[in-house]
């Protein structure tokens, strides 16, 4: 049966890491996949975890079923750390979500929801997009289409393509958007922006879908969900995938929310029902632990007040370091001007370069990024920054 199967090359992001790992440069650098870094280049786990799942090992005392929506009051905590406390389509009952294994597990469930409401509906996702957005949403029955987003040529958003795409889009369609530190550019929707989008989105009766995978790593929790929220109080019908990945430091648990507002609190109660046969007929239920660690910390002052803190270091690191490695490609005489990293926001920027110019930096300094020349940030630190601008400044 199996012989008749292609190989398939290796994933663009995840790939990245083995030839990574097997290069024994001393100096090699690691920019491909999206995890957080510190000054030392490890990803450590957050005090606030530590001590959320060392109270989670004293007081969990059984291990049976949690059932496929999960545990509710990692939803309704969850709910609002999206939302806000008290955000009208809360207050209405016409919320109903999911936990989730990551954010993928949201997104695809989401996705499914929606080719149940329509068999092969159309979702309009961003050019350019996270690479992985195509396969969890086209494998569910969607069909995919794309919306111009950003100019690599002047590095920043290209809005009134994007309208102009758009504007032909009506109901029956879904349009994916990301909430915040947008995934591969780093080019956000401005308040004006989302304004727009909004306004849109009631006129025309697309259904929005928001991908919120970087909550916290823009400009704060509750500045990085103002689009989304406001979308959420002025559209009938919303979807948000939701991700602990970053936010919590919690990527191998596997820990996400697949939310979804609805017309009304009856199409609420109709809609769960799907959205929780697509789960028990996907994966049946999530894993535990990563959602009570978060769960835990959403309800515990103490433990909310130590993990945003640690949320807030995270995110003033990387800012440092967009700024900084702006100055110093300046410093290094790299061609050409990279002052949008500055003013970008999140995870990731695309750098600019040509795949080629990518893949000599990998062979000539073993310096690991995306094809797209989509570097994360974090990777970057005060030790290796000067290596990586003369290594850039080199290849331009
Ligand atoms: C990334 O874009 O690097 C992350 O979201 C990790 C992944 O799964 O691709």
């Amino acid at each position: 049966m199996f012989e008749h199967l292609s190989s398939l090359p290796p994933d663009p992001i995840l790939g990245l890491l083995a030839s990574y790992r097997a290069d024994e440069n001393p100096n090699k650098i690691d920019l491909g996949v999206g995890v957080y870094k510190d000054e030392a280049g490890h990803t450590a786990i957050l005090q606030a975890v530590k001590e959320a799942e060392t109270r989670l090992l004293q007081s969990e005392d059984t291990k049976a079923y949690i059932g496929p929506a999960g545990t509710p009051g990692f939803n309704a905590a969850m709910q609002e750390l999206v939302l806000g406390a008290g955000h009208p389509a809360l207050v209405a009952n016409r919320v109903r979500s999911a936990q989730t294994p990551g954010g993928c597990g949201a997104l695809r469930v989401l996705a499914e929801l929606v080719n149940r409401a329509k068999p092969g509906a159309t979702v309009w996702v961003s050019d350019p997009t996270w690479a992985n957005h195509v396969p969890l949403l086209g494998n569910a029955g969607l069909e995919i289409k794309s919306y111009p987003y950003y100019d690599r040529n002047t590095g920043s958003l290209q809005f009134d393509a994007m309208v102009e795409t758009l504007k032909n889009v009506g109901e029956g369609d879904v349009v994916l958007l990301h909430a915040c530190c947008h995934n591969p550019c780093g080019a956000d929707l401005n308040r004006e922006q989302w304004q727009v989008l909004v306004e849109m989105a009631q006129k025309q009766g697309f259904t929005p879908f928001i991908d919120m995978a970087y909550q916290g790593f823009g400009d704060g929790l509750d500045d990085d969900a103002w689009g989304l929220r406001l979308m959420a109080e002025s559209v009938p019908e919303l979807l948000v995938a939701a991700s602990c990945s970053k936010n919590f430091g919690l990527y191998r648990e596997r820990v996400g929310l697949a939310m979804v507002i609805y017309n009304d609190s009856a199409a609420a109660e109709t809609g769960q029902t799907q959205m929780l046969s697509a789960v028990r007929g996907n994966y049946s239920m999530p894993p535990s632990h990563g959602a009570a660690i978060v769960e835990s910390i959403l309800t515990d002052a103490s433990l909310r007040a130590n993990w945003e803190a640690e949320l807030t270091e995270m995110r003033e690191r990387i800012n440092g370091l967009r700024a900084g490695v702006v100055e110093s490609l300046a410093g290094a005489g790299a061609a050409g001007d990279f002052s949008f990293i500055r003013e970008q926001k999140g995870m990731f920027s695309f750098l600019g370069i040509t795949p080629e110019q990518v893949q000599r930096l990998q062979r000539e300094y073993s310096i690991y990024m995306v094809d797209s020349s989509r570097i994360s940030i974090a990777g970057l630190s005060q030790s290796n920054m000067e290596y990586f601008c003369k290594a850039v400044a080199s290849v331009l």
